[in-house]
């Protein structure tokens, strides 16, 4: 990987975030085995019981508000601030990226932190930890129900943000995947094609995942210390430079 440092892009799920507290969707303690998605995360949800899904993100909001950009979020905005990294592309929602330094970071999935109105379509920044109050937040333009900015089950990822994470990608000659079960599409799809193009894709995740197969390497433990270990090979690197 070594003539490769540089041209890495780095694709994130909730496993990053784990170590942070905030839990992961899918295995043992995941949200989807404690939740339905089909009553939290859908358009259908939200216009049934709006008061239940914002209760539930403001739960999950609180829990990220209090948490701290894990060890592997840290490195990934180090190797980018060193040009070692081209940039992150995340199904996650939580900010922590961003939280931890990283500047190139596209959010497949939105983000928790915005809301958009159901009337008018316009969209606010909340600001990292600032969780609405009301049960129901309401458009300050129009009075709409305001809504999490994310990607809910049904809906379509924002054709701008796969297309830049698609022209990241394509700069890339390697695909650092970090904890993702790459069981969600169509984001999914970027690793899979970079590999037929050729690419390299690395995965990083203590457990056997959707994408295992296609990687040419795959690093088995929980992404602090993996990230940590490659940090350290860089750092021996560079001194011999
Ligand atoms: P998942 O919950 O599907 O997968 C989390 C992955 O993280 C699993 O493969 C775990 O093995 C791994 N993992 C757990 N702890 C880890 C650690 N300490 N270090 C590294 N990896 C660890 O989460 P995603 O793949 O992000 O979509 O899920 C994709 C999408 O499905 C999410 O963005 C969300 C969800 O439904 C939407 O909300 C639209």
């Amino acid at each position: 990987m070594r003539e490769n440092w540089g041209r890495v892009v780095a694709f994130t799920g909730a496993g990053i975030s784990a170590e942070a507290g905030i839990p992961t969707f899918r295995g043992e303690n995941g949200l989807w085995r404690r939740y339905r998605p089909e009553e939290l995360a859908t358009p259908q949800a939200f216009r049934r019981d709006p008061r239940r899904v914002w209760s539930w993100y403001r739960w999950r909001m609180s829990l990220i508000a209090g948490a701290e950009p894990t060890r592997a979020h840290r490195i990934l905005a180090e190797w980018e601030r060193k040009g070692l990294l081209l940039g992150v592309v995340t199904q996650n929602v939580d900010g922590l990226h961003q939280r931890a330094g990283s500047r190139r970071v596209i959010e497949l999935h939105g983000s928790i932190w915005r809301v958009r109105c159901t009337k008018c379509g316009s969209r606010f920044d909340l600001g990292f930890g600032n969780v609405p109050e009301e049960e129901l937040p309401r458009c300050a333009l129009c009075g709409g129900l305001l809504r999490p900015d994310v990607v809910w089950f049904g809906e379509q990822v924002s054709t701008d943000s796969f297309l830049e994470a698609q022209e990241l990608f394509s700069r890339a000659e390697v695909v650092l995947s970090i904890g993702t079960s790459g069981a969600v599409m169509p984001a999914s799809m970027l690793p899979i094609d970079a590999v037929e193009r050729g690419k390299i894709l690395v995965e990083v995740n203590p457990e056997e995942t959707n994408l295992s197969s296609l990687a040419a390497v795959r690093l088995r433990g929980p992404s602090g210390r993996i990230l940590g270990e490659l940090a350290s090979l860089v750092e021996e690197d560079s001194s011999w430079r």
